[in-house]
């Protein structure tokens, strides 16, 4: 970890009170997902890389519990009895600390895209003043209708900016603004003694709330320095309010992610129909094929071949394998496995190398052990099969007896017939061979061979001449 800004004085609050209203959601808004993170883990990932270490989240009385849920105790918490305006959430904060801090970084829970180098610039912007009392993360020329908007003195040079009078607040326009502007984008440095001093005398504005934006223009009239940063990248300002924000914002984050796979080696085919979250894996000359998602804590290894249309979750895939339209969730697959089209590995599938899984194939809490082939139409659950076995179309392990799932066991290389039914719990010995349609209700030892319905074991001699 990175401490830059770890002096013990620092503190981060970040604020995720708001009602969320315009989501239209029983979600509360900070635990949306976005690229496999909640929205309120950005900001604490952001502060924590830097070395904060001191983090304070201002939650409400309604989202609270949900919020210790994905954070634990990673943070202190602080909550708000009522929205009553980002000025009052960080006087919340403030007064849930148990030392006065010397400096406050404030993040807003729901502006997912400022990344960590823009937070550093804020900081070393605020701290090359002694006497900067607040300095607020702004982006030029971007686009923010619903945004506070900084308003500054005219200037004669197109090269100079004004001086900063003010944060105006989308209530506070009485026109829309659609043009480019400067806009806030709700990160913040202060120095923490006078922002402990001065955020009480916040007043309330027309909406009823107190803005966390009037301390510029309060600072201003006070002739106390205050100075917005620029932030580089005109998105990183982008807020999820509503529902099509959180899809713009999402359309960003994926294109940051899938920039960075390219960059580091990995092949898309068609970026615009690839998601990646941000916390997958991808080793270096696999290729991704379009209209593939890879969600969650999945990894996969070098010189894969991924879809076209996978769907791959929380599940790790080894080197040089071949996944073609199918859906694998909480799964392992080791190096040099074909799966597809058409199956689908549930929770708990473990294939080993070099199996192949052919068409609409299924596979739950199972072992599939090395060198195995299930070509065509089989459900594989609850069951353990050794290596180097051919499992014939349309084999079922029959794992459930409409009150208990039992386990299926398939000896290494043996020869599983097309249409077989395992009605388990039952045990296929190592080598031995079921015939096609075999409903296999017993144990078939080793080396042995069973066919019909139920399937009876045909003697010893005659196996291998079936
Ligand atoms: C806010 C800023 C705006 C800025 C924008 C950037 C204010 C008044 N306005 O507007 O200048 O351009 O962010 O995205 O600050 N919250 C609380 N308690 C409350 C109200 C809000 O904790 O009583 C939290 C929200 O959960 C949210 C954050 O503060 O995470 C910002 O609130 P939101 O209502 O989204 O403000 P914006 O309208 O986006
Ligand atoms: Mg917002």
């Amino acid at each position: 970890m990175n401490a830059i800004i770890s002096d013990t004085e620092a503190v981060g609050i970040v604020l995720a009170a708001g009602q969320g209203s315009r989501m239209r959601s029983r979600i509360p808004k900070p635990l949306h997902s976005l690229a496999g993170r909640e929205l309120i883990r950005y900001p604490i990932d952001v502060l924590e890389q830097w070395g904060v270490s001191r983090l304070m989240v201002v939650t409400s009385p309604d989202n609270g519990d949900a919020i210790v849920g994905v954070l634990g105790d990673r943070v202190s918490y602080a909550v708000q009895d009522s929205p009553d305006g980002t000025a009052d959430a960080v006087a919340c904060g403030l007064r849930a600390l148990p030392e006065p801090p010397g400096l406050v970084i404030v993040l807003a829970g729901d502006t997912p895209l400022v990344r960590p180098e823009s937070i550093l610039g804020l900081v070393e912007s605020h701290r090359v003043d002694p006497k900067r009392r607040m300095t607020i993360l702004s982006s030029a020329g971007a686009y923010g209708p619903d945004l506070g908007h900084i308003k500054r003195t005219k200037c004669d040079s197109q090269d100079e900016r004004g001086d900063l009078l003010a944060i105006e607040e989308a209530a506070e326009r009485d026109e829309p603004d659609y043009g480019l502007v400067e806009v806030n984008t709700g990160v913040y440095c202060f120095d923490g003694p006078w922002l402990s001093q001065r955020i009480g005398a916040v007043p309330k504005s027309a909406t009823g709330e107190r803005y966390l934006t009037a301390l510029a223009g309060m600072a201003v009239d006070a002739s106390e320095r205050v100075e917005a940063a620029p932030i580089a990248l005109p998105d990183e300002a982008m807020g999820v309010n509503d529902r099509e924000q959180l899809a713009a914002v999402g359309a960003v984050m994926r294109d940051r992610i899938n920039r960075y796979w390219m960059s580091a080696g990995v092949t898309l085919v068609d970026p615009a129909t690839t998601y990646i979250d941000l916390d997958v894996q991808i080793g270096q000359d696999s290729l991704i094929q379009p209209n593939t998602m890879l969600t969650g804590g999945t990894t996969i290894g070098e010189e894969c071949e991924i879809g076209p249309n996978a769907c791959i979750r929380d599940s790790s895939v080894g080197n040089r394998c071949r996944i073609v339209a199918s859906t694998l969730e909480e799964s392992r697959v080791d190096d040099d496995v074909e799966i597809g089209p058409y199956s689908h590995l549930r929770p708990g599938a473990r294939i080993e190398s070099g199996v192949h899984l052919g068409n609409y194939v299924e596979v739950k809490n199972s072992r599939v052990g090395s060198g195995t082939a299930a070509g065509h139409f089989c459900y594989l659950g609850d069951a353990d099969i050794g290596d180097g076995v051919n499992v014939g179309a349309g084999t079922i392990t029959c794992n459930y007896d409409g009150v208990d799932k039992h386990q299926t066991v398939i000896g290494r290389s043996a020869f599983i017939g097309s249409d077989t039914m395992l009605i388990a719990p039952v045990t296929v010995g190592e080598g031995a061979a079921t015939g096609a349609g075999a409903v296999v209700t017993r144990d078939i030892p080793e080396g042995r061979r069973a066919v019909g319905v139920p399937a009876r074991l045909l003697p010893q001699q005659q196996s291998g001449s079936d």
